[in-house]
């Protein structure tokens, strides 16, 4: 199956990254959101890493324009999903929201459609078992900024078949990607590993012991990570990080991926890191 049209459901950092890269690749985009300002933010995203990359000559300007033209904006869920080979959801992370949009789009797409859920680290068997082809589901978890990162963890569910498995790398592949193939589990291998690492440095911040830039320099300058662990909180999106750690804390039942208390106040604060200006650093 050769994949020339994709839908994408949800304009926000994660949707308009994946957008960005299918239309690099000279797959055609409908992107989807429910109200006109979030597909407006996602295309604007777009727009602007475009124009970064025509300032650094990374990409001429016809070829961005092409890009551009590849990605039609929408609101309709049901015209998203009526063209697309493949469907991308990403939705935020909640559960049952992902579900309402996943039995939405079973009743709107037709059969042989293929469809991919962008999760931190949900389960792709629960979220298949809305829709009546598991076989054809299966998890794509892209990284932030997801222009620039390489990896895709490509998950599969009980059901999923090795036909769509072999789709989705081939697709993954097209959009210059490295897809590593994992089984399903709480937060599948990189979030397991990176997000107790981002808590740690929460609790560590919690109690006093360092500044946020001293935290970040000692994991820079000390284990050379690219950003530190904080800062890449911001990045990530503090809302969306407590997510994750509540969820690996409900299914492995362990303390240790319990979440921070500074964390809750700050995301109830609305201080959820670069996308509102403010986190653990100030933006604005
Ligand atoms: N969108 C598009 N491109 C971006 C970008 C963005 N948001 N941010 C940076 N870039 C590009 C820049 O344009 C630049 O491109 P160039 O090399 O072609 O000139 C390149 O990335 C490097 O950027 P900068 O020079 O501005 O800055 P850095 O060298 O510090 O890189 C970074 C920034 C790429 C964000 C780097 O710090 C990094 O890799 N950080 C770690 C990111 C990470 O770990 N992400 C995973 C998060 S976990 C996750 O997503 C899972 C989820 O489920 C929670």
């Amino acid at each position: 199956m050769e994949v020339k049209r994709i839908a994408v459901i949800g304009a926000g950092l994660m949707g308009s990254g994946i957008a960005q890269v299918a239309a690099q690749s000279g797959i055609e985009v409908n992107l989807m959101d429910i109200a006109q300002q979030f597909v407006d933010k996602g295309i604007s995203n777009i727009e602007k890493n475009l124009e970064r990359m025509k300032s650094k000559g990374k990409i001429d300007p016809s070829e961005a324009e092409a890009v551009r033209s590849r990605i039609t904006g929408m609101l309709s869920i049901e015209q998203a999903a009526k063209t697309a080979d493949v469907i991308i959801e990403a939705v935020i992370e909640k559960m049952d929201l992902k579900k309402d949009v996943w039995q939405r789009l079973e009743e709107a797409s037709p059969s042989e459609t293929i469809f991919a859920t962008n999760t931190s680290g949900l389960s792709i068997t629960e979220l298949a078992s809305m829709t009546r082809r598991p076989g054809k589901f299966i998890g794509m978890h892209f990284f932030n900024p997801v222009p620039v990162m390489q990896l895709v963890e490509i998950i599969r569910g009980y059901a999923t078949s090795d036909d769509t498995v072999a789709v989705i790398k081939d697709l993954t592949r097209r959009m210059g990607k490295t897809g590593i193939e994992v089984q399903e589990a709480p937060g599948f291998v990189v979030n397991r590993i990176l997000v107790p690492m981002i808590t740690e440095a929460i609790f560590v911040l919690q109690e006093g012991l360092a500044t946020p830039k001293e935290i970040d320099d000692g994991m820079r300058l000390g284990a050379n990570h690219p950003m530190g662990p904080l800062a890449l909180a911001d990045l990530v999106g503090l809302d969306t990080l407590l997510n994750v750690q509540q969820h690996l804390y409900e299914e492995f039942g362990d303390s240790k991926y319990r979440p921070p208390a500074l964390l809750k106040k700050m995301v109830r604060a609305g201080r959820l890191g670069r996308k509102t200006g403010k986190g653990f650093y100030d933006y604005s």
